[in-house]
């Protein structure tokens, strides 16, 4: 009996102790249930969360290419700090200190880059290629000039000098290299305006298979810090894609005059795109495929720098014509028109001093114009005296010392 039925407490006890149990497990699960709930809760906040930041990822993204997109401010970057902000150059003028933005390749970032800027703060928002295209760069490129030897006059001489400097070293260079001669690096036209300096050049271009390419040097007196010298840069690398090719930098004087140190910065650019232009001389083969040659009507005032050795290293004279070469030059540019049989050229081209080219093509022009409105089919003595008078007049406004000669 002891054994069987002693633990009547502990019978008697569990029941007790079991309801203690349920409610703790209870009040334990409704913890849970409510830890639960509130972490559900959580969870959907922090879906929340995350999609109105998505959303304003995409907000941000579309303001940075806003950002990126208005029209951007050219500048030109002068320095770089160490902090990572540039200095740059603007078109709005002075210089600033600004921040580059993230997206940017530093890597690429030297002195002398063209860079976009945002207008807000000029941030640097991108790196602009270079302008390769010739004609953005003010450099006009003819796969062949039509103008030839047969239609410049009274210069025997300088087309001679020209065609051994610079023709045939492209057409023949096989005769330099069995002589083991070097042809000059570069040629310089030296003459008046209108003489025949551009015309030359591009006949002797005609004569080749060569394309042209002309650069007048005014268009590499740039506003901009570096631009210059990377038109030069661009003009030389156009040359060497284009090649066999002559690059004709016409008006030299424009970069290459002697250096007067007036400290100004836009005399300091001009310094710096000829330094530009006597490295990329340098670096040339003179027997290469790439020939080089220059004009100018203001020889005197070079730096001569330029015409060291195995750079402008030849000077081709362009003198004003001499009468018989004025005769030439008439005759020429009355081709296309019939002269009367009773035109006398010689006394005529006897009366005209220090004449260039450009005024006997005005003075032909001129009578030409005079026969027209005559309604006749030739040229006169007479139309080509009245020319003659209106030009001696002052009333031709073409020619060497005119304004219209600099541009010709
Ligand atoms: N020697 C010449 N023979 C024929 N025409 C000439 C000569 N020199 C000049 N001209 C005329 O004058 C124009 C201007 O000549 P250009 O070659 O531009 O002179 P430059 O470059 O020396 O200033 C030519 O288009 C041509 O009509
Ligand atoms: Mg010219």
């Amino acid at each position: 009996m002891a054994i069987r039925d002693p633990p009547a407490d502990e019978t008697e006890s569990a029941p007790d102790a079991a309801p203690d149990a349920v409610a703790g497990l209870a009040e334990r699960n409704a913890e849970l249930r409510d830890d639960k709930r509130k972490s559900a809760a959580e969870v959907k906040a922090l879906r929340e969360e995350v999609r109105s930041m998505t959303k304003e990822i995409q907000r941000l993204t579309v303001e940075l290419e806003k950002v990126k997109h208005p029209p951007l401010i050219v500048g030109s970057v002068l320095d770089l700090l160490v902090d990572g902000r540039a200095v740059i150059k603007s078109t709005t003028g002075p210089n600033f200190v600004v921040p580059v933005a993230d997206f940017v390749n530093r890597d690429k970032l030297v002195p002398g880059t063209r860079v976009s800027l945002s207008q807000s703060n000029l941030t640097v928002v991108g790196i602009l290629p270079p302008s390769r295209d010739p004609h953005v760069s003010g450099m006009e490129v003819i796969k062949k000039p039509d103008v030839t030897y047969a239609q410049v006059g009274g210069l025997e001489r300088a087309i001679q000098e020209l065609r051994e400097t610079v023709e045939y070293p492209l057409t023949k260079p096989e005769v330099f290299t069995k002589l083991g001669i070097n042809p000059p690096k570069g040629v310089l036209l030296r003459g008046l305006p209108g003489t025949g300096k551009t015309m030359l050049a591009k006949a002797v271009a005609n004569a080749t298979n060569a394309t042209f390419i002309r650069l007048v040097a005014s268009e590499l007196v740039q506003k901009f810090i570096g631009e210059g010298s990377r038109k030069v840069h661009d003009l030389f690398q156009l040359a060497r894609d284009k090649a066999p090719s002559i690059i004709f930098i016409d008006e030299i004087d424009a970069v290459g005059a002697r250096r007067t140190d007036d400290g100004t910065t836009s005399n300091r650019e001009v310094e710096r795109t000829l330094m530009q232009l006597l490295a990329e001389l340098d670096g040339f083969e003179s027997r290469g495929d790439v020939r080089i040659m220059a004009a100018t009507n203001r020889a005197d005032i070079l730096d001569p720098a330029l015409l060291r050795p195995g750079r402008f290293d030849r000077i081709v004279d362009v003198p004003l014509p001499s009468p018989e070469g004025v005769a030439e030059i008439f005759r020429i540019h009355t081709k296309g028109m019939t002269l009367d049989k009773d035109v006398e050229l010689a006394s005529l081209t006897g009366k005209l001093k220090a004449v260039s080219g450009a005024d006997v093509a005005a003075i032909c022009t001129e009578a030409g114009m005079r026969a027209v409105r005559a309604e006749r089919a030739t040229i006169t003595q007479a139309d080509l005296a009245a020319g003659i008078q209106k030009y001696q007049k002052g009333e031709l406004h073409t020619g060497h010392g005119s304004p219209a000669g600099i541009y010709a």
